[in-house]
Formats: structure tokens, C-alpha cells, sequence
């Protein structure tokens, strides 16, 4: 049985979610804005979800909107903020380790004449909260930056980062909860933002759901016109099942968090130990400040892709950092931003852990891990062997043996 440790990608949906949508999937399918008995049903179950997904974030039920995932979650909070606020101000301050949804939605609104500030992160990819009030302006209308990174796990100080821009009257504050909400104790009040997003999936709900949390009397421009679902908040159909399984999933998780955490926590860090043995392998993100499922490397001088692909191989799944990067030649912005140079860089391995990872798997999967960074180190010090040999043939003047660079086996 293949061992999954990149929860931070996706999770399992459990099986109480799915139970729990079958019903909206089959007989009660109706539409929830049709007035007859079938839609009736299907606007109780959404009602139901509201007041769920909002109790467990401290909110008001009308102050959730239904989305299709964090991605929809975060452009509507960072592009219906930006578009709202326009009159006052076009100044948008975000961190430069927000994930594609947040980070590309700025690009956008770039576009489009706002003014995006990228603030920098240290070492361990935090913000600064006084970086965050001294780029405030009285053109400022809005402040996004993550609660906790999906690729190294560095949880931000949102709270400390809200005392500052409430100093500033009119300037909105967004998080992007996704990575976190399953772990830290989310309250809305609390953290004192005015948006807030989440998505299911991360948290052993349905693909395809995500909410984001609009403070009651915070302006946001709807991004997609049609009918007035979730309050004119975002048009179309709603889906049901999805949002009662989102609803189940995380009432489940906040339940579940003192027990889950903890043990998360402590099957993480002798994982991270065992690895971080290895030789050169450096830990990435922050050392306390962390989420307690993702554990993240830098194995320098090799590539994360091929060290990933040999893992899975042999019957580990896990990431060389956030799923939409795998797979490109892209270098992780968030660990360029946190200081690493490219060679490092290239190296990024995530294991990200979930609720259901096992003692036995963790100690098979550290095993493999620091046995494949063995293996792969040989073979690039055979290959590294193998070119400067090349190279020094090549070199050598007058040397037949130079037309065949490349071609000859290396030396001892
Ligand atoms: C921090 C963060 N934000 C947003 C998203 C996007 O969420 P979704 O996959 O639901 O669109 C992800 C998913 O990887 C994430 O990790």
C-alpha cells in the first residue's frame, strides 16, 4: 500500500462527508432557489451549512459566502476588495509568499492600474507586522497575507498584523486560511480580519467547495453576475453537497483539532529529524511557527522532481512544494523569497502529513527518504564525476578523444 504524506495538496474525503452529501447528490437534488418542496429541501441543508461552517469560525451565518474552492474564495476577497475600495484608494499590500490564487490575482488587479506592495519574509518565510503599517498609505485599501504557508508551513502573526492595520481606518484585511483551518483554532474575531477563505478539501471535505468569510458591513464587488446567490455575493447555482460536506468535514476537524494536532505534531518532527540526518539536508520554514503536518527540505545539489519521482517509485507520494508548481521548471517563489538561491532551491521536498497518517508509515516513509537522498546523491556525484571528465577531455589540446565528449564511460 502506497504511503501519502502531501495532504497539503488534497486529503481523502472521509467518510462521514460523503454520507453526509449523498442525499443532496441523489433524492434531494433540487435547486435551493426553487420555491417547491425539493428546493425547499435542498435551501435547509444550505442553511444548515452556513450556520456550521460559520460557527466554527466564530462568524455569522450570513457571513459565509459558498465558493468553488480557495482559489474562487481568494480572488473574490482580493479582486471584490481591490474593486470595491477603487474610489478611495488603489494601494494593495500583500506578501510574497501567497499562493498563486492570492498572488496572481494581484498580477491582475496590476493590470489595471492598483498599486501592489510585495512585502519580503525572512528566513523562515514571516512577514514583518511593522512592514505591513509602514507600506500603509492613505491610498491603502486592502492588506492579504496567508495564515499559513502551504509550502513550508510557517504560520504568519495575523493577529499581530491586524492590531496594526486597524490603526488605519478603511483598509480591509484578508487571510488566506486554507492550509490552516483544519489545525489552528480559527476565530474570526480573534484574528480580527475582515475576509477570510477556507477550502474543503484540505480538511477531508469535498473537492470543488470553499467558502470565503466577509465581515457583515465589509464591501466586496461580486465577481460573477447572474443571480443572487449567497446574498448577490457570488451568482450560480450553489452547490449543496458540496457545501454540507464542507459543513460536516470541518465541524469533524475543529472537533477532532485538540486530539489531531498534537499527535500530528509529534509524528512530524521525528520525521523531520530522521530526515534532516541526512547529509546537507536542510529543514525550510519556521522552527516553532509551523503548522504541525508539513515538514519541508532543501536537499542542495539535487533536483526535488527527480528525488519525488524516485520516492513514488518506491510507494511514497509527497511534493517538492505546492501541486501547481510540481510538475513545471519553476523555482518555488516562496522559498526564493525566503532567501534561498536557485541551487537550493531546485532541491524543495514537502511530506505533508493528515489526520489518518500512522506511526508505522512515518517510520517506513523516513527510512525511504534518507535511503533515496543517499541514493540520488551517489548518482549525482557519479554524474557530476562523469562531466568534469568530459569537460577536462575537451579541454586537453589536441585530443582526438574530444570529438566525443559526453560518449565515454567515466573513470573508476
Ligand atoms: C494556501 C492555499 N491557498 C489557496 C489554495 C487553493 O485552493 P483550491 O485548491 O481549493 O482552489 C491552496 C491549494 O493548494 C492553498 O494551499
Amino acid at each position: 500500500m502506497p504511503i501519502y504524506l502531501d495532504h497539503a495538496a488534497t486529503t481523502p474525503l472521509r467518510r462521514e462527508a460523503l454520507e453526509a452529501m449523498l442525499p443532496y447528490l441523489t433524492e434531494h437534488f433540487g435547486n435551493a432557489s426553487s420555491s417547491h418542496g425539493f428546493g425547499r429541501r435542498a435551501r435547509a441543508a444550505l442553511d444548515e451549512a452556513h450556520e456550521i461552517v460559520a460557527r466554527a469560525l466564530g462568524a455569522m451565518p450570513r457571513e459565509v459566502v459558498f465558493t468553488s474552492g480557495g482559489t474562487e474564495a481568494n480572488n473574490l476577497a482580493v479582486k471584490g476588495a481591490a474593486w470595491a475600495g477603487k474610489a478611495r484608494g488603489h494601494r494593495v499590500i500583500t506578501s510574497s509568499v501567497e499562493h498563486h490564487s492570492v498572488g496572481h490575482a494581484m498580477r491582475y488587479l496590476e493590470k489595471f492600474g492598483f498599486e501592489i506592495v510585495e512585502l519580503p519574509v525572512d528566513r523562515y518565510g514571516r512577514v514583518d507586522p511593522d512592514d505591513v503599517e509602514a507600506a500603509i498609505t492613505p491610498k491603502t485599501i486592502l492588506v492579504s497575507v496567508m495564515l499559513a504557508n502551504n509550502e513550508v508551513g510557517t504560520i504568519q502573526p495575523i493577529a499581530e498584523i491586524a492590531a496594526r492595520v486597524r490603526r488605519h481606518k478603511g483598509v480591509l484585511l484578508h487571510t488566506d486560511a486554507v492550509q490552516a483551518a483544519p489545525y489552528l483554532g480559527i476565530d474570526v474575531n480573534a484574528l480580527d480580519v475582515d475576509l477570510l477563505t477556507i477550502a474543503a478539501h484540505k480538511f477531508e471535505g469535498p473537492k470543488g467547495a470553499g467558502a470565503l468569510f466577509v465581515r457583515h458591513g465589509t464591501n466586496i464587488l461580486a465577481q460573477q453576475q447572474g443571480g443572487a446567490q449567497e446574498r448577490y455575493r457570488r451568482a450560480g447555482t450553489e452547490d449543496v453537497a458540496g457545501a454540507v460536506g464542507m459543513a460536516v468535514a470541518l465541524e469533524l476537524a475543529v472537533a477532532e483539532r485538540a486530539a489531531t494536532a498534537p499527535r500530528m505534531r509529534g509524528l512530524r518532527d521525528s520525521f523531520a529529524a530522521t530526515v534532516r540526518s541526512s547529509e546537507g539536508v536542510q529543514e525550510t520554514g519556521h522552527p516553532g511557527e509551523r503548522l504541525p503536518g508539513i515538514a519541508s527540505f532543501v536537499a542542495p545539489g539535487l533536483e526535488g522532481g527527480a528525488v519525488t519521482m524516485a520516492l513514488d517509485l518506491g510507494g511514497l507520494a509527497c511534493s517538492t512544494g505546492s501541486a501547481c508548481v510540481s510538475g513545471s521548471n519553476e523555482v518555488s517563489h516562496v522559498l526564493s523569497a525566503m532567501g534561498y538561491p536557485e541551487e537550493e532551491a531546485r532541491g524543495a521536498l514537502r511530506f505533508s502529513l493528515g489526520r489518518t497518517t500512522t506511526a508505522a508509515e512515518i517510520a517506513e516513509a523516513a527510512e525511504m527518504v534518507v535511503r533515496t537522498l543517499a541514493h540520488q546523491r551517489e548518482a549525482a556525484a557519479v554524474l557530476r564525476a562523469q562531466e568534469m571528465a568530459a569537460l577536462v577531455r575537451a579541454l586537453a589540446p589536441g585530443d582526438a578523444t574530444a570529438d566525443h565528449v559526453g560518449t565515454e564511460a567515466p573513470a573508476g
